[in-house]
This record gives structure tokens, C-alpha cells and sequence, in this order.
């Protein structure tokens, strides 16, 4: 997240939705059927419905309404006490969380449960105000984490009172990333609604003063640290490479070339840019370094991490030889396919909707800080500056965030009153840095992955999984499965 939206990149996939409008349906009932094939071939069938909720669940003046997309599939349901599957959705289309939450879908079947897909406010085609509201502070105002689990506490209401045969089941939430937060608050805010969550890879306490802001690229380093210490200690003297060249009109030309970028870098801002791309680079890596291939962010091969660092492990490098390498790096995160033309800086820049819209969540209320050090990380040292980012947020948004809201609101590091929460954390993810990683009693199980990227327990079993990671989604299924017979001890 930092200075920019760091966080998930994945908005960048959601251009089409407002291409793409299915036509609405309103209520229970009303579906529309979808097929996902996964990679094993399984196909995952679904419906797609629509509920029409308020948008402001805490004031009493303003009555509109939106209609809110949910994914439901009832093929593996127990209509007889079966349990309920709700993914609380984050930032971003909800069929593709549903798609990568494989997790829920093997358990389903083992638990008879139903599953239900939610989408958050604001983003795919769950659009309070339409894809306009952007523009306006007082239409974006309903856009918080507060009203996101009103909705989704209202609609598991709902499907219990009005989905023959779900009036006694048990409700399990899931969510990862800011999806896991929300799993979590949602069993905190609403213990008569859900019975317990899955929170996996949720940054809970990643809010200022919280953590020491050095620590999400400190997890960065050390994910690169254990592929090899040759290739942090480049990265580490690149930052001053691309200074010096960065400064002169003919060092700018030639790291534009190294780098086959689209745009020839013409000033130092431009240089700035290419810098920030290279650390969210870094950081998106540490986030997806999955055992297997896959294409979570941008399509990688299994433990991209370690064919990142390839180039950049025979020795340590200096001048343009060392930024080529630097390049071959890079390129295995953006030209994995082999198809891109040139590299664009500016791929990753706030530009899409739903960009836009986790931009403005983290002017509000997800004020996550991010800074470096330069000595105990890899990255050139920089600092946290809370008004900077203040003065951005009014400029764009025409608001200013709120540093300890969220603190306040959701019990902040004193967790004594929640129960029935898995805390899930792969230790090569950045965002494990403000995850849960202590038990704190034994109805808050906590759950770590030491070979584990970001919320990779939630994503189908592979036969590339490492064992930690095939142990973690055992547990959780133990877990779960003990929660749904109702034996909270
Ligand atoms: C999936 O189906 C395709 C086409 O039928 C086949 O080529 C492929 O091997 C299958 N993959 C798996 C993992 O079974
Ligand atoms: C989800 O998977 C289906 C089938 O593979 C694909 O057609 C669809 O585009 C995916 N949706 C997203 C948002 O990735
Ligand atoms: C640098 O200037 C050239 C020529 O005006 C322009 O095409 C290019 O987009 C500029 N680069 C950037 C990064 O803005
Ligand atoms: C991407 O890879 C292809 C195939 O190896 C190569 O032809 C192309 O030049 C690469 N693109 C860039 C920008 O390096
Ligand atoms: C933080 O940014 C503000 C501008 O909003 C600036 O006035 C201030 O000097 C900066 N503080 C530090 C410590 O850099």
C-alpha cells in the first residue's frame, strides 16, 4: 500500500466490469448460472444473485438503496443443518476471489455446506451511485469497512430466514487479506450472526503504531534473503545506480533502454517512478511467491522469488551490468509470458476504478504505513510521513484519513472479547508483518506458514503445495469442522 495502492494490485484486472453488465436481478430465487473451471478441471458451479440492500445501514435520513451481487452454490449442501460458507469479499470483482478461493470449494463438499460469495460495496457490479460515485465525496461516504459488514450480516440474515432449510446452520465467515480483516471483524461485530471465521493472511494490526512501519519490506528482504544474500546485496546497491544514472539526460536514456521501458524516463520525478515500480515489484513477489505456478498478480513460475534472484546471484554487480540483471529480474515478473513489447512504469499507478476506490479506503480508514531503513532491508531508506499522505488523500479525495479509527472500532491489539477466529499467516508475505502471530487464547487459534505467500491456505491444494501449507488447511478443517458441530471448547 505505502504511498500508493501497494496493497493488491489485483484491481488492475477488473476493467471490464462495467463493460460487462449482467442484467439485474433482484431478491432470492432470481439466478444466473456460472461455471469456473480450475486448473485440475474441476468445474465449480454457481449462481449469481442480487440483494437489495440500504446504503446506509447507521443513519436514518437517507433511505436509497443498491443492489449487492452474491455468488451462491447449493450443489454440496446438507439442506438439513448443512452449514453456511460466506466469503466476506474485499476490494475487488467478487467472481474473481470465488475463483481463487479454492479452499472453499474441496471443504464444501466434505462439510455439505452451502457456499455464498459476497461482494463489497463499491466494487465489480455492487455499485451504490454507480461507477460515478468516485467523483463525489458524499456518494463515496458509504464506502467503509462498517457499512461493508452491516451488508454482509444483513444478507446471511436473509439467506437464513428466507433459504429453506438454513434457519439453524451454522455460519462460517472467510476472507483473506483485507477480506480476512473483515472475517474477523465480522465475527467480532456480530457473534449472533457468525459462528466463527477463517481470517487468513489479515493485516489486523498493520495501522500506525501498531507495528514499526520498516516491517512490511523487512518481510520482503527476508523472503529474498533466503533465496540468496548475493541478491538482496544488489538490490540494496541498485537504489544508488539509478540515482547517479537517473540524474543525467544520457544515465536516464540508458536505464530506459535497460530496461526496455515504453516511456523514455525524462526527469528525476520519472526516475522516482521507476524506483516506487521496482519496490511494489518486490513486494508484490514476496506476496505471490507461491511453490507452483500461478497467476495470482501477474503469471509466474512456482517460487518466483528464486528466478527473480537468478540474475542477480553469480556475484555482486556494479554499474550497468548490474541494472541488466536487475532488468532480467524484473522481466521474470512482467514478461513471464514472453508477450511484453516493453515495460510501463506506470502499470501499476492508480488509474482503474477499483484502484481508485482502494485508494480511497486507505485515505479514510486503512491507514497502513510503510517505510525502509536501508540497513536491516534491501530497499533505499525512506520515512513514514503521515501528512504527506494526509495532504494527498485531500487532494485527491477532498477528505483526510482517520489514523486510529479503525483501532478504536475493532478492538485494536486487545482481542480478550473475540472468540472463534483462525489467524492465518504465511511468513513470506509482507502483510504477515501486522498478522496475528501469537495465540492469545485457545479460541483464537493461530495458524503459521513458514513457506506460506499471502493467504495461500485459502487457494485449491496443489501437489506443488509444501507441507506446512497442506498441515495449515488440515487444521483449519479440523477447526471448522468442530465449530459446525457446535463444540466451541
Ligand atoms: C484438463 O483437460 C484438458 C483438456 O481436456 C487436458 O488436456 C488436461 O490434461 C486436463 N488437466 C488435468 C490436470 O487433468
Ligand atoms: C473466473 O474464472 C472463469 C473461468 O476460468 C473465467 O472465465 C473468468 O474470467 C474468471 N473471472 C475473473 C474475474 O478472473
Ligand atoms: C518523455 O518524453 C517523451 C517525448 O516527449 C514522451 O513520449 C514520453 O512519454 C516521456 N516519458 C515519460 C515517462 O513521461
Ligand atoms: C519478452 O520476452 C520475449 C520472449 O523471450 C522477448 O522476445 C521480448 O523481447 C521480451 N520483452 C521485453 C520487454 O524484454
Ligand atoms: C511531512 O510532510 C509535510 C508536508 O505535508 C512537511 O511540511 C513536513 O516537513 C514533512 N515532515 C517530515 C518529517 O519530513
Amino acid at each position: 500500500m505505502a504511498a500508493k495502492s501497494k496493497w493488491f494490485v489485483l484491481c488492475q484486472f477488473l476493467f471490464c466490469v462495467f463493460l460487462c453488465c449482467e442484467s439485474l436481478y433482484q431478491g432470492f430465487g432470481h439466478y444466473k448460472r456460472h461455471q469456473i473451471r480450475q486448473n485440475d478441471n474441476t468445474s465449480y458451479d454457481y449462481k449469481t444473485a442480487y440483494f437489495e440492500q440500504k446504503v446506509d445501514h447507521y443513519g436514518f435520513a437517507n433511505d436509497d438503496t443498491y443492489k449487492q451481487r452474491y455468488l451462491i452454490a447449493d450443489q454440496f449442501w446438507d439442506k438439513n443443518g448443512g452449514p453456511i460458507f460466506f466469503y466476506t469479499g474485499n476490494e475487488g470483482d467478487i467472481t474473481w476471489f470465488c475463483n481463487n478461493t479454492g479452499f472453499m470449494w474441496e471443504l464444501a463438499p466434505k462439510l455439505k455446506a452451502l457456499l455464498v460469495f459476497a461482494e463489497h460495496r463499491y466494487y465489480g457490479t455492487s455499485l451504490p451511485y454507480g461507477p460515478d460515485a468516485v467523483k463525489d465525496p458524499k456518494k463515496l461516504q458509504y464506502l467503509t469497512s462498517e457499512q461493508a459488514l452491516a451488508d454482509f450480516a444483513i444478507l446471511i440474515q436473509e439467506l437464513k430466514a428466507n433459504e429453506p432449510g438454513a434457519q439453524s446452520s451454522k455460519v462460517i465467515a472467510f476472507g483473506g487479506s483485507y477480506g480476512g480483516m473483515l472475517a474477523a471483524w465480522l465475527r467480532i461485530k456480530y457473534p449472533n450472526v457468525v459462528d466463527g471465521s477463517l481470517a487468513a493472511s489479515a493485516p489486523i494490526w498493520s495501522f500506525i503504531g501498531q507495528i514499526p512501519c520498516e516491517a512490511q519490506l523487512q518481510v520482503v528482504t527476508n523472503s529474498f534473503k533466503r533465496e540468496s544474500q548475493t541478491c538482496i546485496k544488489n538490490i540494496r546497491k541498485s537504489w544508488g545506480i539509478i540515482n547517479t544514472m537517473g540524474a543525467t539526460d544520457s544515465g536516464r536514456a540508458r536505464l530506459s533502454t535497460s530496461f526496455d521501458l515504453c516511456a523514455l524516463l525524462n526527469t528525476s520525478a520519472d526516475t522516482d517512478a521507476l524506483k516506487s515500480w521496482l519496490v511494489d515489484i518486490m513486494f508484490n513477489l514476496a506476496m505471490v511467491d507461491y511453490p507452483y505456478p500461478a497467476s495470482f498478480l501477474e503469471p509466474l513460475p512456482g517460487w518466483p522469488i528464486k528466478a527473480v534472484c537468478k540474475p542477480l546471484s553469480t556475484e555482486v554487480m556494479d554499474g550497468v551490468p548490474l541494472i541488466q540483471a536487475l532488468s532480467s529480474a524484473v522481466k521474470v515478473y512482467y514478461n513471464y509470458t514472453g508477450q511484453a513489447k516493453c515495460l510501463n512504469v506506470n502499470q501499476n499507478a492508480v488509474g482503474s476504478l477499483g484502484d481508485q476506490l482502494w485508494g480511497y479506503q486507505a485515505c479514510t480508514e486503512m491507514v497502513m504505513p510503510s517505510c525502509s531503513n536501508g540497513v536491516t532491508d534491501m530497499f533505499e531508506p525512506t520515512t513514514y510521513n503521515f501528512s504527506l499522505v494526509s495532504d494527498a488523500c485531500f487532494k485527491q479525495f477532498k477528505i483526510r484519513p482517520r489514523k486510529s479509527w479503525v483501532i478504536t472500532e475493532y478492538l485494536g491489539k486487545n482481542l480478550k472479547t473475540a472468540s472463534n477466529i483462525i489467524f492465518s499467516n504465511g511468513l513470506l508475505d509482507p502483510w504477515s508483518s501486522g498478522g496475528v502471530l501469537k495465540s492469545m487464547s485457545s479460541s483464537l487459534p493461530v495458524i503459521i506458514i513458514p513457506n506460506g505467500a499471502h493467504h495461500v491456505d485459502l487457494r485449491s491444494s496443489n501437489p506443488g503445495d509444501t507441507p506446512d501449507i497442506t498441515k495449515a488447511r488440515q487444521t483449519e478443517e479440523y477447526i471448522i469442522q468442530r465449530w459446525v458441530k457446535g463444540d466451541n471448547s
